[in-house]
């Protein structure tokens, strides 16, 4: 489970409270309905940045927490090197304090060895992420030493690759992008193909046991964005992807335009953010996401040479029967199992839940008129298993 406990600080007072609150609302019209704003430096307006940090600051560090722990036995391969972490359009340094929160943590990678470098085009917002880290920092002794840099750059202009403070090497082993994707070059007719040329910069400066982590809101538009990106980025660049997806195809979500890909993931929520949302009518009871992490090495988060499929729906409880839609190589399907066929080898099927890798013993698909049907049907005999909880 996700922690930012050591971020935690004391409850925003009464009249802070309003005046964040008011800076949530004002920011989630921006991010969820367009309001004038994005491609701005918002964050220099101080109720919003207030209202960032309060809010949004802790749901989006659980986020890359949850995925940190998805790389963890990669992360835990650099024990005792050097792990040098980019955080791009950080803002108040989210993924970066997410990296520091989670090696002081869980020691993986070790504190003493991160490098960390945010980059945004907002100067306050850069230094309300080292304030952030140096009030981090002064409380556990063993990382006083441990050193951010900070860029303020607008990145649809410049793409400065920072020298690292200590260190020769310019390449990064994680690279963080949340949020930040769809912020980008909002205005231009070619975004899209804008978004690849910066991300191909950041895979450049990639170490080849890297790993680059880009997150988006779970909205229709700007998940389908980050598919059209990933399918554009496996296409013309030396990549693959590590998770979610279970292939390196185009993504299936876009082949109608009403679907999307995203993640819905449990944690704890702050008590502070659970107030907000009682002031403002959210509910961030759950992470919602959509993201993919990209390596140079062909690594995979499961292994490609299975039968496994990826759940990518609710699993949906109908009369007299249960299903999910599933996606692997070959696209996105439905599958169910009507409860008259529930049997001890079958019974992990009504266990199948987003985000889970699942193996299936047998899809039976009924023939009419010579053509299969789409919906698939896990029979009495077959078998069904959860290979890989969406979080252990
Ligand atoms: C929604 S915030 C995300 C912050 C952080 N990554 C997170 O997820 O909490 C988007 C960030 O992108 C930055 N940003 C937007 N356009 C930018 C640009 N052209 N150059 C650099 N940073 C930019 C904003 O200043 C802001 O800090």
């Amino acid at each position: 489970m996700a922690t930012c406990a050591r971020l935690d600080g004391s409850e925003p007072r009464t009249d802070a409270l309003r005046d964040i609150s008011r800076g949530v609302i004002r920011l989630s019209e921006m991010f969820t309905r367009g309001s004038s704003g994005i491609g701005t430096s918002y964050l220099e307006d101080l109720q919003l940045r207030r209202a960032y940090l309060a809010y949004y600051v802790p749901v989006n560090l659980a986020k890359v927490q949850i995925l940190l722990a998805e790389l963890q036995p990669l992360i835990a391969e650099r024990k005792g090197q050097e792990f040098r972490v980019l955080d791009i359009g950080g803002g108040p340094g989210t993924g970066a304090l997410a990296l520091l929160d989670w090696a002081c943590s869980t020691s993986a990678p070790p504190s003493g060895t991160l490098r960390m470098t945010a980059m945004d085009r907002s100067g306050a917002a850069l230094r309300a992420c080292t304030e952030l880290w140096e009030s981090y920092l002064a409380e556990v002794p063993e990382c006083r030493n441990l050193s951010l840099q900070t860029v303020e750059c607008n990145l649809e202009r410049t793409f400065p690759i920072p020298v690292q403070v200590g260190t020769q090497v310019s390449g990064y082993h994680l690279i963080v992008v949340q949020n930040v994707l769809s912020e980008l070059y909002s205005e231009s007719l070619n975004a899209v193909e804008k978004r690849v040329a910066l991300v191909a910069k950041l895979l450049s400066v990639l170490e080849e046991d890297g790993s680059l982590m880009l997150i988006e809101p779970a909205l229709r538009a700007t998940s389908r964005g980050l598919h059209e990106l990933r399918n554009q980025l496996l296409g013309h660049y030396e990549c693959s992807v590590y998770s979610p997806c279970l292939h390196d195809e185009n993504c299936p979500a876009l082949v109608h335009q009403d679907d999307w890909c995203h993640e819905e993931r449990h944690w704890e929520r702050p008590a502070w953010v659970a107030q907000l949302d009682e002031a403002v009518g959210f509910i961030k009871d759950t992470l919602k996401f959509s993201y993919v992490v990209f390596r140079k090495d062909g690594k995979t988060l499961v292994s490609r040479n299975e039968p496994f499929h990826r759940v990518v729906s609710e699993l949906r409880v109908m009369k007299g029967e249960k299903r999910v839609w599933l996606c692997d190589s070959a696209g996105r399907s439905e599958v169910g199992r009507q409860d008259k066929d529930h049997s001890e080898s079958n019974a992990a099927f009504e266990q199948f839940h987003r985000g889970a890798i699942v193996k299936i013993g047998d899809i039976v698909r009924k023939e009419r008129n010579g053509r299969l049907a789409t919906l698939g049907r896990i029979l009495r005999n077959g078998t069904a298993e959860i290979i890989r909880p969406a979080q252990n």
